[in-house]
């Protein structure tokens, strides 16, 4: 299939780093299409580890990269990264939307300034994703089109500054100058001006000469920001229709592949119907290494949740599921997994909408036996039949085949299951 989206189907960092470098190999082309740098995607290769923010994680295959319309972007962390890939991996083959929307200083300091007013704090990597996409909404954004535009950009300071003074003002924050900011962002500006692209047209063009292309999503889909568990959400579109709409292409045949752990972190505030506390949270914590990959932060840990699943999967239509971290609950007497949710004595399959009622679900388990893995696994059948059972059954209540199963954060230690 010459196009795959790549979706989060839980609360983020489900490994959609790892997934998409492996499955970058075959692709020609990979697209980033929500949020900034607020993401962090790791990649591991043999003993070199990547951290991306912003850069698709194709980068490390030396895949043409793109940045598409729906994606925030802050410049610095741009430059650098496109530094590191440069320094590490080579030549960047890079294009950026001119719809893409700048991330401003005066975002990050909003972003700050209103966690810390919130009564419920969501717990925000304070990267300006808030601000910056509200900005976006309110037209007071600025594009890429526009950042690399030395005229264009100026005007832009001139009329957005002032309004963005208002708010700053508000929280008790320095203002703005628009001329500061000018003379502090225009050499970074110079810079990316190569690397824009009309990435629809560009995506339309490929697909139709046959490229393979990847849709790499950011976050996960309980973070999407009409369905996830608002407001405990981030502020872009995290499913795939989110994808299509960002990357400016009509709805294509494709394979959607839902990431999702073999059980459940989630960093920052929101209900986590299937949470667990105490050592056994923290003995997987340590050996998942569960610790934010942008804001370094202990990410809660749980259960797998099957209702989240079967709902991530019917609205984004997932084709199959791409299992990971399968090995971090290796050497575990007991897994437990919630196929349902109990609310108010009702047996429910599916998330609510309302948050407020998944705050009060009672997720319902199944407990399974629990299993050894070995480190090096040739292919499913290696697997024993304990974590193929666990296997089986997520199949079975999801109703998607799990295609790739991941059993450690290595390129290689990846294994694809065929069609049963
Ligand atoms: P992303 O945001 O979805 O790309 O995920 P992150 O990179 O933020 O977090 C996933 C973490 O798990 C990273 O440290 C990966 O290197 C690691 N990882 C990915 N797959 C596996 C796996 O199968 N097993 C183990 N042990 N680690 C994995
Ligand atoms: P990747 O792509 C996990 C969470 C934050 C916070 C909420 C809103 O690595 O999976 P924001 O800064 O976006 O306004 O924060 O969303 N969050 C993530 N959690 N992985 C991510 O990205 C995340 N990006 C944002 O912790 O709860
Ligand atoms: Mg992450």
């Amino acid at each position: 299939m010459p196009l795959s989206v790549i979706i989060g189907a839980q609360f983020g960092d489900e490994g959609k780093g790892k997934i998409i470098d492996y499955l970058s190999e075959k692709a020609d082309i990979v697209v980033r299409f929500n949020g900034g740098d607020n993401a962090g995607h790791t990649v591991v290769v043999g003993n070199k580890t990547y951290k991306l923010h912003l850069m698709p994680s194709g980068a490390v295959q030396k895949k043409i990269c793109c940045l598409a319309s729906g994606v925030a972007i802050n410049p610095k962390t741009l430059l650098e990264e496109i530094e590191l890939i440069e320094k590490e991996v080579g030549k960047v083959k890079l294009f950026v939307d001119p719809r893409a929307q700048i991330i401003m200083p005066y975002h990050l300091l909003l972003d700050g300034a209103s966690e810390e007013k919130k009564c419920k704090k969501i717990g925000t990597t304070k990267k300006g994703i808030g601000p910056c996409y509200a900005d976006r909404a309110s037209r007071q954004g600025i594009r890429f089109s526009e950042f690399i535009n030395k005229n264009k950009f100026y005007e832009r300071l001139k009329e957005v500054v002032p309004l963005k003074n208002l708010e700053l003002k508000a929280f008790g924050l320095k203002q703005k100058n628009a001329e500061a900011l000018f003379k502090e962002l225009s050499k970074m500006s110079y810079k990316l001006k190569k690397y824009q692209m009309d990435v629809s047209k560009y995506l339309h063009v490929s697909l139709k000469n046959g490229k393979e292309v990847l849709l790499e999503g950011a976050q996960g889909f309980f973070l999407d920001n009409d369905f996830g568990t608002y407001p405990y959400v981030t502020s872009s579109h995290t499913g795939s229709a989110g994808a299509f709409m960002s990357a400016g292409i009509a709805y294509h045949e494709c394979r959607v592949i839902g990431v999702s752990k073999a059980y459940c972190t989630r960093v920052g505030a929101g209900p986590f119907p299937t949470e667990i506390n105490g050592s056994l949270a923290s003995a997987i914590r340590e050996k998942g290494n569960e610790y934010g990959t942008t804001t370094g932060r202990p990410r809660r840990v749980g259960w797998l949740d099957l209702p989240m699943l079967r709902t991530a999967s019917r609205i984004c239509g997932f084709t199959e599921i791409a299992l990971t971290k399968l090995d971090v609950l290796s050497g575990l007497k007991e897994i437990k997994v919630s196929t349902a949710y109990k609310i108010g004595g009702k047996k429910v399959k599916e998330v609510p909408a309302d948050t407020f009622l998944l705050e009060k679900c009672k997720p319902m388990y199944v407990r399974l036996k629990g299993f050894e893995l070995s480190h090096e696994l040739k292919s499913f059948y290696d697997l024993p039949s304990e974590a193929r059972s666990y296997i089986k059954l997520i199949e079975k209540n999801v109703g998607i085949r799990v295609r790739m199963i991941s059993y450690g954060p290595e390129r290689k230690q990846t294994l694809i299951k065929a069609q049963e």
